[in-house]
């Protein structure tokens, strides 16, 4: 089959955060079952775009409403992602620093949708399926199945997978002449409460809709930031395939940004190691255990509770833990994480910002990772830690209750039901505990580090979607 991948992130060209991480690889699998995956995404001002060799694939106008624009398609020469990525570069809108986060994202990422539908109307044959990945492509599925100009593209299936139904691009009314021209009956089918919403529209209009754990499609039916209806009444045509991970880029035993490299025979001095080298980076001490939290320093992330819940158990623990955090994201949290560092020295540490070299040596010095989330559509830290011998430590909830088993129920992790300041700490007490019990923490990391969360599993499981 030939599948073309649509999304805003993709690793190693951007990652924001697990988004990235799944377009990277799912397509990398998907190639290895045979079939023809493609990623196109836009063209951001990144390292990737200079450092590649490219060539163009297209070279035409296009437009949102009144506003015509230039559009490149660079497609990368050398397939060196096990994929074929192609980047569309449209001059003033895709060319930014970062990926998110402008006013005009809603132009931004409608003007990437409608270049890449312009493309692939040009072309002799047509993919078997286009599968969206969040709100940022969320207009495709509409725009297939409605505007005039993309007729000829109307046969072809539109899968949406929900990586965050949070998160859904509403842009007024106002706008609609930025979008191509359809039958204006069909209007409904763009909208959710006041606002064109693209994530509700992909809802409608995909042939499929996938969600990124099979707990998190339960979980959206009452809570999914008001779309929750609309969710429930779509629940025929959805289904949940949780995540796998890219095993060969998160490879204890072959990862080049490891101090040292390991295996479930030989994690205990593998761990000691990269441990030994990360408390020297932090100022922390490597006799002791080590907790810490990877990610955006968001709500849904339970970010806003890690300041109390840090200064708690160390001060509680009597400078008998060491904590770290990397992570960015609300000012407010990184300022207390950072202020943190006055309280604590020797036994805590946070590095403010996103450094993808530094997440690979904390999952695999780290004794325990923290994920007190409040929304966790399937989270991919804790299959991470899972395969580097880092014990998680979750609240039950979407793909962190899939994907976690509590040690309590012979299992290799630590639940907590509730993100509260009370339930973090009483896990952290538990993870001490467990960490006294040397024999009982081999054993748990020998068998979490072999539990396969590769990718073959989910990759085969969209390929019999695409087939439905
Ligand atoms: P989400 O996509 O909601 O942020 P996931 O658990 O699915 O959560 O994925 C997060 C990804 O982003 C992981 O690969 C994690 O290691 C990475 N990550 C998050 N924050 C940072 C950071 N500050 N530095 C490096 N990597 C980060
Ligand atoms: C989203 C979710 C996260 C998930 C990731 C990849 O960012 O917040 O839970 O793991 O997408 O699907």
């Amino acid at each position: 089959m030939e599948i073309i991948h649509l999304s805003a992130e993709c690793y190693p060209i951007a990652k924001v955060g697990g988004l990235g991480d799944v377009v990277g690889a799912l397509p990398k699998y998907q190639n290895k079952l045979g079939h023809f995956a493609k990623v196109v995404m836009p063209a951001y001002n990144n390292s990737f775009l200079i450092q590649n060799e490219f060539e163009v694939v297209y070279d035409a106008w296009g437009n949102i409403g009144a506003r015509h624009f230039p559009v490149r398609i660079f497609r990368e020469k050398t397939n060196k992602l096990g994929f074929d990525l192609y980047l569309v570069y449209i001059a003033g809108l895709t060319d930014r620093d970062r990926v998110y986060g402008y006013d005009d994202d809603t132009e931004r990422f409608l003007a990437f949708q409608i270049a890449t539908l312009d493309w692939i109307s040009q072309w002799e044959h047509r993919p078997d399926v286009i599968h969206c990945h969040d709100h940022h492509t969320g207009l495709v599925p509409f725009m297939v199945g409605n505007c005039e100009k993309y007729r000829g593209l109307r046969n072809i299936p539109t899968v949406l997978t929900i990586h965050n139904a949070q998160y859904q691009g509403q842009f007024g009314w106002d706008k609609l002449h930025e979008l191509p021209a359809f039958d204006l009956w069909r209007a409904g089918l763009l909208g959710w409460e006041d606002d064109i919403n693209p994530l509700a529209s992909a809802i409608k209009c995909a042939w499929r809709v996938t969600t990124v754990s099979p707990s998190y499609l339960e979980e959206i039916s009452y809570s999914a930031n008001g779309l929750e209806s609309l969710l429930a009444s779509e629940r025929a045509k959805s289904v949940g395939i949780l995540n796998g991970i890219d095993n060969e880029v998160w490879d204890p035993q072959h990862d080049p940004m490891l101090e040292k490299t390991y295996n479930s025979r030989t994690v205990e001095n593998g761990k000691k190691a990269n441990k030994a080298a990360l408390c020297d980076v932090f100022n922390l001490d490597p006799t002791k255990p080590l907790f810490t939290f990877i990610g955006r320093l968001v709500g849904e992330k339970g970010a806003d509770l890690l300041p109390e819940i840090f200064h708690n158990s160390l001060a509680h623990s009597r400078g008998n833990i060491n904590i770290l955090a990397l992570g960015s994201g609300d000012p407010v949290v990184e300022g207390k994480l950072l202020e943190l560092k006055n309280w604590f020295p020797g036994v805590y540490n946070a590095y403010i910002g996103y450094n993808e070299k530094m997440s690979h040596q904390i999952y695999a010095g780290a004794d325990f990772i923290l994920m007190p989330s409040r929304v966790e559509p399937c989270g991919l830290n804790q299959l991470y830690a899972l395969r580097y011998g880092t014990i998680p430590i979750v609240r039950r909830i979407g793909g962190l209750k899939d994907t976690v088993v509590d040690i309590g129920d012979g299992g290799f992790g630590i639940c907590h039901d509730q993100t509260s300041v009370w339930d973090v700490g009483h896990a952290i007490g538990r993870a001490y505990d467990l960490y006294q019990n040397k024999k009982h923490v081999k054993d748990i990391l020998k068998y979490s580090m072999q539990i396969d969360h590769s990718w073959d599993r989910a990759a085969q499981e969209y390929i019999d979607l695409y087939q439905m």
